[in-house]
């Protein structure tokens, strides 16, 4: 039997309690399947941590995080604390210090759930967006505070190797799908420097890959043709920001931010990858018990995937899309269902 290592990091709001529905679906899952088994560890940090000791992660954080085989993660973001310090003390320190450069977003309208658009079920697309470099980089400055002269600047950084490993994955992605289509997703009209660099590595990458049908798109066209043709778009590969943009559009358009999952990846697996709902910590509701659970499990389903149990996450998958087709669903979904209704339904659906 195998036993996978998970560090479970709850983080803010409503994070620690989708992340504990997260972790009791596993287990049954777990217990059903027969196969493996989870070892989770709990880790504290997050902004109340932070306020109270003036960390997120404590020193030799990231080392200890590194023996596991995976990183389950709710969320971070909080009234108390500015949210570039949260996301700069938490979140991206992992995902850049664990080069987990691949952020894979799917996009599909789960039965029983009415989204915006009309033809909402054509929608089945998987964003693509770099997740270590670019307009995230972190590269900038600020100075003469206060002053009239005060200047600031956030430098968005491309190298080559960072473009063209997204660009390979996305195409390796693209592969594995039925329809094998890649949209590109720039804005090389009016950044002329690496932007034009983007697409000019797309179209080297391109040539390795000729199974796969690709076209381009800039990422304000991108806007208008996900929500007036769906059907035309497959996966798609866009920058950190661009795509953080993309992915908040494909989320609403699926129905709700309750069910867009996230996966964090260091494809080489040379680091521990991390998994999170789209979400975000969600003030409004925390506490309350109606956090939509759907996201984590999406998420949760990933994970498995990533570890290597394919059958295990098509089954928790099935088990999610039966109980929001029977219409268990919480208020951000349009239903009365608790937190823990939708938790024990997707047991039961086990
Ligand atoms: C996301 C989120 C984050 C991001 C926020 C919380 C900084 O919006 O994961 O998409 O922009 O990366
Ligand atoms: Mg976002």
């Amino acid at each position: 039997m195998k036993n996978y290592n998970i560090a479970a990091i709850g983080g803010d709001g409503i994070g620690p309690e989708v992340i504990e529905a997260g972790v009791e679906v596993l287990d049954a899952l777990a217990k059903a399947d027969g196969g493996f088994a989870f070892r989770f560890e709990s880790f504290p940090w997050s902004s109340q941590l932070y306020l109270d000791q003036g960390h997120y992660i404590p020193p030799g954080g990231l080392e200890q995080l590194k023996a596991f085989d995976a990183i389950f993660f709710g969320a971070v973001g909080s009234q108390k604390v500015p949210d570039h310090v949260s996301l700069w003390g938490l979140r991206l320190p992992i995902c850049q210090g664990f080069d987990q450069y691949a952020n894979v977003r799917p996009t599909r309208v789960l039965p029983g759930v009415k989204g915006p658009l009309a033809n909402g079920k054509d929608i089945d697309w998987v964003v693509i967006r770099e997740n270590s470099e670019g307009e995230y980089s972190g590269v900038g400055g600020r100075v003469h505070r206060g002053l009239p002269i005060e200047a600031a600047s956030d430098v968005a950084i491309f190298t080559r190797t960072g473009v063209e490993r997204i660009h390979r994955f996305a195409f390796e992605l693209a592969m594995k799908r039925p329809r094998k289509h890649l949209t590109l997703v720039t804005k090389s009209n009016a950044q002329r420097h690496g932007m034009v660099m983007w697409d000019e590595i797309f179209f080297e990458v391109a040539k390795d890959y000729p199974a796969v049908k690709w076209d381009r798109e800039l990422v304000d066209a991108m806007t208008t043709r996900m929500v007036l043709k769906p059907a035309t778009i497959d996966v798609m590969v866009a920058t950190n920001l661009h795509a953080d943009i993309l992915s908040d559009l494909a989320a609403a358009l699926s129905g709700s931010l309750g069910i867009a999952p996230t996966a964090n990846l260091n494809p080489e697996r040379r680091f521990p990858s991390m998994f999170e709902p789209i979400h975000g910590s969600a003030f409004d509701i925390t506490g309350k018990g109606v956090a939509n659970p759907v996201a984590t499990f999406w998420t949760a389903s990933m994970m498995l995937e990533h570890l290597g149990e394919a059958k295990a996450a098509a089954r928790l998958m099935k088990a999610v899309e039966r109980v929001t087709a029977s219409g268990v669903h919480t208020p951000d979904l349009g239903g009365t269902a608790k937190t823990k209704d939708v938790t024990r339904a997707v047991i039961a659906a086990l």
